[in-house]
């Protein structure tokens, strides 16, 4: 069984918070993708992983831009691919490159560009559920990130405890 991870959300804030629980668990060549419904909360989710991640600049959306770069702990890639209208115009910007192992990278609407992906990711799934109530699916993909999707379940079992 695909030991897929559900949480819920009740603010802006808890989701930085909960993708900050997320961020100690990420780090170079880890390529995130976040997914689910229009203005649910992926660069909020990218704001408080950026902060786990040490990124101490504003973290603002990227989807007019395609992909914005943060400098924490390691760099931090931003990408919004809604805009794009071909998967060529990410191969224009090098994108196969920016699979470098340097960097952690995340994705808002990730999974338009499944075959682009490595074998290897988290896919973030955030749905409306009511005005301020978001949830939040962990999915990940291959067997490094179903390992690792446990040991954040288990972390986020605790931090749920402590809220
Ligand atoms: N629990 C919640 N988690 C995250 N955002 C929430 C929550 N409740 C309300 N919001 C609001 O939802 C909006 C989420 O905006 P954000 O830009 O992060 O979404 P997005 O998924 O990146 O949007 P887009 O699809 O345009 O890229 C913000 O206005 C935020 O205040
Ligand atoms: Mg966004």
């Amino acid at each position: 069984m695909r030991p897929e991870f559900f949480l819920r959300s009740r603010s802006p804030d808890e989701t930085r918070d909960i993708a900050e629980i997320v961020a100690p668990f990420l780090g170079p060549g880890d390529v995130i993708a976040l997914s689910g419904d229009l203005g649910a909360g992926k660069t909020c989710f990218v704001q408080g992983a950026a902060r786990g991640l040490g990124v101490k600049e504003r973290v603002t959306s990227p989807s007019f831009v395609l992909m914005r770069t943060y400098h924490g702990s390691l760099p931090v890639l931003h990408l919004d691919v809604y805009r794009l209208n071909s998967l060529h115009e990410l191969e224009d910007i090098g994108f196969e490159e920016l699979l470098d192992p340097g960097h952690v990278m995340f994705i808002e609407w990730g999974d338009a560009i499944t075959p682009l992906l490595p074998e290897e990711h988290l896919e973030v799934v955030i749905k409306v559920a009511s005005d301020d109530e978001r949830t939040i699916t962990l999915l990940p993909f291959g067997s490094n990130w179903m390992r690792r999707v446990a040991a954040i379940a288990e972390r986020m079992g605790e931090w749920e405890k402590s809220v």
